[in-house]
């Protein structure tokens, strides 16, 4: 082949990349750390971890910080993908640099799925709910659909029976009974979340009070709100999934968070709301629990507790890190 006849290379223009990954960085982080640091090399985007944001206390793995990488990454796809571009996706792709997580390369797609479409049209309305849950509505109809989008993953998505309810939140309870005393957990959840005003971390206003917390049972117990009783007389009916791979590798926790994306995402499409959550999963009792619980599929990674959010229009985005912070372009 003559340099006359290597075709020009497909790749997003500034614009579209810029607009692409503004919109992306909208995915979910535990305690809204954001650890993630992207490289476009002119040719390639690459996602690095950021483990200056790892969570020293509540996850010395860096298991959550992978899978929060992974849910940046499902976005980052998403987002070029309903702007017309394909995302070739190589995970690790070099295993001498682990940090390295993944290299995406571009090209056209015409006719992106519908699916993926509307999922990317959610990703600005998507949040986190933390208040109590009414019953999926459709749940039957939506679980398969659920199913599909994690499969590619090579994960599983493991409903969870009401009657175990019980069980969950005397081991959320445990967990946070657990943590009670541990000063470095305890320093590192308030230095991220109840603040209002920064770029990252859990803001006071995406928090709930004592009470309402008290009627959810199985959410993690962040520093609490002022009093308040939103959802009045509502008890949590959510319905609670976990999310579980076969073993515990680097990019079984990517993928992890990329089929956490992809989940959020549906839900929100179908007008639910979500929450994940990842207390129990972060103390061996707990993911010994639910290991159990799961019926011995894989190695749970977390739950998602799905339902109905009766007042859910008004709820403020949590904030993110300027697009500058995570974000290199090199030019050639
Ligand atoms: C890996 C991971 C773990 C999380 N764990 C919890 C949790 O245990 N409890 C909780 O309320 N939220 C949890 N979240 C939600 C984050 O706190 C939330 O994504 C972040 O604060 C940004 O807010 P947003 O999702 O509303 O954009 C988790 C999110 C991820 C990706």
């Amino acid at each position: 082949m003559t340099a006359m006849s290597i075709p020009p290379l497909a790749i997003p223009d500034h614009r579209t990349m810029l607009a692409a990954m503004r919109l992306a960085s909208r995915a979910p982080s535990v305690h809204n750390t954001q650890p993630w640091r992207w490289v476009f090399d002119g040719t390639k985007l690459h996602l690095h971890a950021d483990t200056d944001r790892l969570l020293t206390a509540a996850d010395p793995q860096g298991r959550q910080l992978i899978i929060s990488c992974g849910a940046m990454l499902h976005h980052v796809r998403t987002a070029f993908g309903a702007r017309g571009w394909h995302t070739d996706t190589l995970r690790e792709p070099d295993p001498l640099n682990p940090g390295h997580l993944a290299e995406i390369s571009f090209r056209p797609w015409p006719t992106p799925p519908a699916g993926l479409v509307a999922r990317a049209g959610v990703i600005d309305l998507r949040r986190t709910d933390r208040l109590p849950f009414e019953a999926p509505r459709d749940w039957n109809a939506l679980l398969p659909r659920l199913r599909m989008l994690v499969s590619p993953h090579y994960l599983d998505l493991v409903t969870l029976d009401e009657k175990i309810r019980p069980r969950l939140t005397a081991a959320s309870e445990q967990a946070t009974a657990l943590r009670r005393h541990d000063m470095m957990y305890q320093a590192e959840i308030g230095w991220w979340a109840g603040h209002s005003g920064d770029s990252e971390g859990v803001p006071r206003e995406a928090l709930i009070s004592d009470s309402e917390s008290a009627r959810v049972g199985v959410g993690r117990t962040f520093p609490s709100a002022p009093h308040s009783a939103r959802r009045t007389g509502l008890e949590d009916h959510a319905s609670l999934v976990v999310l579980s791979s076969e073993g515990d590798s680097v990019t079984e926790w990517l993928r992890t968070g990329e089929a956490l994306s992809a989940v959020l995402l549906e839900c929100t499409v179908a007008g639910l709301a979500t929450c994940p959550l990842t207390h129990i999963t972060e103390l061996p009792t707990g993911r010994n629990l639910l290991t159990g619980l799961v019926a011995d599929r894989g190695k749970p990674q977390l739950m998602i507790r799905i339902g109905v959010a009766p007042d859910s229009g008004d709820t403020a985005p949590t904030p993110r890190r300027p697009l500058t912070d995570i974000l290199t372009l090199i030019r050639e």
